[in-house]
């Protein structure tokens, strides 16, 4: 195959389909969530994607939930383009971005850290550590008056 420039852009509707569909291959091989056309139609403005020879090859969202905190999400490569750099480049675009709009704090949930810790990301910061709940499974402290 050969291989062309690659050209990272910011997602527009008529992307929605592609973007549904790489999510939905990167689940077989991937820790991501899946997320419905109609998700992603909302939150279209907030994806990023990569292009080779103008096929979408490769989505990222920045979802920001105020100034404080934005997040990475729905990083997904085809599985033909990886191992290339795409995701950092992707990554590294949702940052400049998250730099841009002055965002304080930018979160990424993954089991591919080495891609994250590239840019400085860290498991702490300045002592704290993120922790998570599911609280269904939580167990409740009950405070009696
Ligand atoms: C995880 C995933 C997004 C990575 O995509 P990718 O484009 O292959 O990622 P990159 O090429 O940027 O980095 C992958 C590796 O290639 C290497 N690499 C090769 N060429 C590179 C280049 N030019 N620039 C940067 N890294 C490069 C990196 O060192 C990296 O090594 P690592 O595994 O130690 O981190 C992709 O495998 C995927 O879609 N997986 C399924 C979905 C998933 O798991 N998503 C969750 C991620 S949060």
């Amino acid at each position: 195959m050969m291989s062309g420039k690659i050209v990272i852009r910011k997602a527009q509707e008529r992307d929605v389909t592609r973007i549904h569909e790489l999510i939905r291959l990167a689940k077989k091989s991937g820790k991501i969530l899946k997320r419905s056309k109609a998700e992603i139609k909302g939150l279209i403005h907030h994806f990023w994607v990569a292009e080779e020879n103008e096929d979408v090859v490769a989505c990222c969202a920045l979802e920001t939930y105020n100034r404080k905190l934005a997040e990475i999400r729905s990083l997904a490569v085809h599985d033909r383009y990886r191992g290339r750099g795409i995701a950092s480049g992707l990554v590294d675009r949702c940052l400049r971005e998250a730099k841009k709009k002055r965002v304080y704090e930018v979160l990424a949930i993954t089991d591919r850290e080495n891609i994250f810790k590239r840019f400085g990301f860290s498991e702490q910061l300045h002592g704290q550590k993120a922790l998570f709940a599911r609280p269904a499974f939580l167990k409740m402290k009950r405070l009696s008056a």
